[in-house]
């Protein structure tokens, strides 16, 4: 039998060769490799194919949140900003490296997105943002996390580094807020072959601040007007993107009919529950609460199939956010949730008969 990896690159690589080539021949002949004509063509062509005023890009997705934050004002420890627990840790050390004190807050049962009601009951006088995560590909309710933030009179900044594609209600992410941050981490929908991320936007004078502020805040010559960071995306990096971004729309589709085809295969197995998402979602990945769940692993693991946990230990436990004021306990749903996920392989050109192999698999566990 052949192995079911969490993540295969190859079938990926073998049907963009030829469009990796002719950018990284276009790269070469030009020789110019920070910021040049590749990054620049790609930020219009991501900002068009996600209908916003502008995309600029930085080194990765955690810099993509930090850039957005200091643009929006924020970089002191007596502002606050809101996250969810349940999200990768680099939510929240983008939002430390702005130099704002995070808050983390629960999530919602069964969708495992950020839960407005309790942001609600956590907004002070000090929160200046909020950051909602599209986990999994599926937009949080940005109507009500709006609806919150202008009550408080605070930023929403949105992490969509799990949701490249996604629009909300029928709009595309940036109608609903200034700032959205993208990671290009290889296995995400829209993934580079090494790091990368952006920061997309309604507003283009914003666009260019962050232009300028990812590149140590200078504005095309020697001298730094603001001290901003060192971020950016790489020309090779943008020939890559560049070749993959005509096939974002076929990739997710190709996500959302396995995502379908798993809970067809697994419906009536009761120690599975695949976590709520609606018709927007991009299904960056596909996460059921399992009974059982390490054993569950350990059994498709010795039958060479790979299954993930995203993510095991919610933020407010982890010894980086001790000083978050949260304890064990404090924020139940996703720490309920953290002991009981799995993510199951799923990515574009695997094929429809792995995931029913992965699925007769579980249900021979159970
Ligand atoms: C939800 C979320 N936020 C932020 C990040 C950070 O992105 P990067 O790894 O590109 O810094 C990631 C990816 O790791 C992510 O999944």
């Amino acid at each position: 039998m052949n192995p079911i990896p969490a993540v295969d690159f190859r079938p990926l690589l073998e049907a963009t060769a030829t469009e990796c080539r002719a950018r990284l021949d276009e790269l070469f002949a030009r020789g110019h490799f920070i910021l040049g004509e590749q990054v620049r063509n790609f930020e219009t062509e991501l900002a068009s194919a996600l209908e916003a005023a502008g995309c600029v890009t930085v080194g990765n997705g955690t810099d993509a949140l930090e850039v957005a934050l200091r643009e929006a004002g924020i970089d002191s420890p007596k502002q606050e900003v809101i996250a969810p627990a349940l999200t990768a840790p680099f939510t929240g050390i983008g939002i430390a490296g702005s130099g704002a004190r995070v808050r983390f807050a629960d999530v919602d049962p069964e969708t495992l997105l950020l839960d407005p009601a309790d942001v609600a009951a956590r907004v002070t006088k000090r929160t200046a943002a909020i950051v909602p995560v599209h986990l999994y590909g599926q937009p949080c309710d940005l109507g009500a996390i709006t609806k919150i933030a202008r009550q408080a009179g605070a930023t929403v900044i949105q992490d969509a580094c799990q949701a490249h594609g996604a629009r909300h209600k029928g709009k595309p992410l940036t109608a609903y807020s200034p700032y959205v941050a993208y990671s290009f981490y290889p296995t995400k929908n829209l993934g580079a072959l090494g790091d990368g991320g952006a920061v997309l936007t309604s507003s283009p004078a914003r666009a260019k601040r962050m232009r300028e502020f990812r590149d140590g805040g200078r504005r095309g010559g020697q001298v730094s007007f603001v001290k901003g960071i060192n971020s950016r995306l790489d020309e090779m990096q943008a020939c890559y993107l560049r070749a993959f971004l005509p096939h974002l729309a076929e990739w997710n589709a190709w996500r959302v009919k396995l995502a379908a085809l798993y809970g067809e295969a697994l419906a009536g197995c009761d120690a599975v529950r695949p976590v709520q998402t609606g018709p927007e979602s991009v299904r960056h990945l596909y996460v059921v609460r399992a009974k059982k769940r390490d054993k569950l692993r350990a059994h498709l693991s010795a039958r060479g199939i790979g299954a993930g946990i995203h993510y095991p230990v919610p933020l407010h436990v982890m010894p980086a956010f001790a000083d978050s004021g949260l304890r064990r306990g404090d924020l139940p749903n996703a720490e309920k949730a953290a002991r009981e996920i799995v993510s199951f392989p799923l990515y574009p050109y695997l094929e429809e008969s792995a995931v029913l192999r992965v699925a007769e698999e579980i249900r021979r566990f159970y």
